[in-house]
């Protein structure tokens, strides 16, 4: 059934349609800030993915799509980046009324979505082979092909950030895209596949099918017609879609979190230090891949960083993201119990609560997900709250004494996602970014506004793959040899 826009109700888009779930299913999206329902959603079937799949094999083969040069591609993803600027003010108060996250976050937020698609838009004419030299009579060249249908699986926590990620470099290749947008947070995801409809990309080249993990989701990663996956959320679902995928000899792309740690010296720019390490943990409320989760410092500056943590900490106002606040809600009460569930943890483990640890007292905040800003001290590297990933914002501290106990400590993760190094010394940060076993780097800086040019993955269990930058076209492209023997 085709729908027209009702207010308040989100269709799917598939095929260029915006059209009901098959079985007229729907799902309610919460603002987090109130609790208040802000939309419903359809609620893509099995057989809804299915079609979508169908109508982006559809359009991966046909003249709209395939049939156009690379240059066009091009304009055509420009136009999505401009039409996200201009309404970068709606996408930013729907982003932060779905996730929660503070009104500037979201505004950030969208700026870098824009920049995806421009970034890549830019790249689109410029996917290029080479020649192999084979001596006299012979002719070797490759080329990049589209990898085909590309089947992304987004989360709710920066959800037009990574939907632009994902979609922008495999449109720029020239594949077609079925994006299943989080549960908890599926309105710009929808958002993005209108812009598509409404800057002439061709019905099919991208098809938003929001709905449930295990319903939607499972249908996308086994389903034998899409011809790669990008991945972002947990590693127990990572494991469970990678297997889907590995049926069909789908290749993946798995962006699974971590626990990063900042690395602090006592011979570094302490202000600046703990600016970025505070930045890095209470962004988003703590609900980033990247986050810095983890702080080793040397212990001569431990009391002095952990003084300006804590005053940071205090003052930062936490509220509903349309407020502007510091600090927004939680995403959803489940989560906001497991970020609680890990603070007992860390307590009965013997880790000091240093600040927060509660739900804020504000009774105009009792309606939604909130959880104060907290700084767990006296953090032992083995703990749970040290290895795990909490998703919240709590800050595990942990005291060090020299490089090596550092590198070490670093390492001691089954993940291996961001390390924020905070040091005067260079020849100490040189020598800490070559032993960390981490995808990214920063050297006093962390996280780098977005970083759409810098190659971002995982080592370890924080997954594989390359997403951003040039390196993101090699998860789109495939490559072709052809060997010509001439007289
Ligand atoms: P999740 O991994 O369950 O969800 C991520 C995506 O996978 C969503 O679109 C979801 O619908 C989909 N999904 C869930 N079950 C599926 C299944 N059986 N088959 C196919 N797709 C499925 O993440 P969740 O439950 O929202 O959060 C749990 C934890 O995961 C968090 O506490 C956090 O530690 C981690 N996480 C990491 C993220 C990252 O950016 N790396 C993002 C979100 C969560
Ligand atoms: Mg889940």
């Amino acid at each position: 059934m085709i729908v027209s826009t009702t207010a308040g109700f989100e269709a799917l888009i598939i095929d260029g349609q915006r059209v009901a779930a098959s079985d007229g299913g729907t799902f309610e999206v919460y603002d987090p800030s109130t609790g208040d329902v802000l939309a419903t959603v359809a609620k893509a079937t099995k057989a809804d993915v299915r079609r979508a799949v169908q109508s982006a094999r559809a359009a991966l083969e046909s003249k709209a799509w395939a049939g156009i040069t690379p240059a066009e591609r091009g304009r055509l993803l420009f136009r999505m980046a401009q039409a996200i600027r201009d309404r970068a003010e709606e996408l930013s108060t729907l982003e932060s009324r779905d996730n929660g996250k503070p009104l500037r976050q979201a505004r950030a937020d969208v700026q870098v979505a824009a920049r995806y698609f421009e970034f890549f838009a830019g790249i689109a004419d410029k996917i290029m082979g080479n020649t192999i030299p084979l001596g006299p009579g012979f002719l070797d060249y490759t080329i990049r092909e589209p990898i085909g249908v590309s089947a992304q699986i987004i989360p709710w926590n920066y959800p037009i950030q990574i939907g632009a990620r994902g979609v922008a470099p495999a449109l720029a290749a020239g594949c077609t895209v079925v994006l299943k947008p989080a549960e908890d947070a599926p309105m710009t995801a929808l958002r993005l596949g209108e812009i598509a409809l409404t800057c002439g990309l061709p019905p099919g080249v991208l098809n938003v099918v929001p709905g449930m993990g295990p319903e939607a989701g499972a249908a996308l990663a086994s389903d034998p017609d899409i011809n790669q996956l990008t991945f972002t959320g947990s590693v127990e679902v990572g494991t469970l879609v990678a297997k889907m995928a590995a049926v069909n000899i789908v290749p993946v792309v798995m962006e699974l979190g971590g626990k990063s740690p900042n690395i602090v010296f006592a011979d570094a720019d302490l202000e600046l230090a703990v600016q970025g390490v505070a930045n890095a943990i209470f962004q988003n409320a703590g609900q980033t891949c990247s986050a810095g989760s983890r702080l080793l410092v040397e212990r001569q500056v431990h009391d002095a960083v952990l003084a300006r943590l804590v005053s940071k900490a205090k003052s930062m106002r936490v509220g509903p993201g349309g407020s502007d606040p510091d600090m927004g809600p939680i995403i959803s009460k489940r989560q906001l119990e497991t970020i609680e569930g890990y603070v007992k943890i860390g307590a009965v483990e013997g880790a000091r609560i240093a600040v927060g640890g509660s739900r804020p007292e504000d009774p105009s905040l009792s309606r939604g997900f909130y959880y104060s800003p907290t700084l767990l001290d006296d953090v032992a590297p083995q703990m749970r709250v040290a290895q795990e990933e909490i998703f919240g914002p709590v800050l595990a501290i942990i005291s060090f004494d020299e490089l090596d106990e550092a590198a070490d400590l670093a390492n001691r993760s089954q993940y291996g996602l961001v390390a924020g190094i905070w040091t005067r010394d260079i020849n100490k940060a040189l020598s800490l970014a070559a032993r960390i076993k981490a995808g990214q780097v920063y050297i006093n800086t962390y996280g780098a506004g977005g970083g759409v040019e810098l190659p971002f993955g995982g080592y370890k269990k924080s997954g594989y793959g390359r997403e951003k930058g040039l390196e993101a076209l090699a998860s789109y492209t495939q490559l072709k040899n052809v060997c010509v023997k001439f007289a």
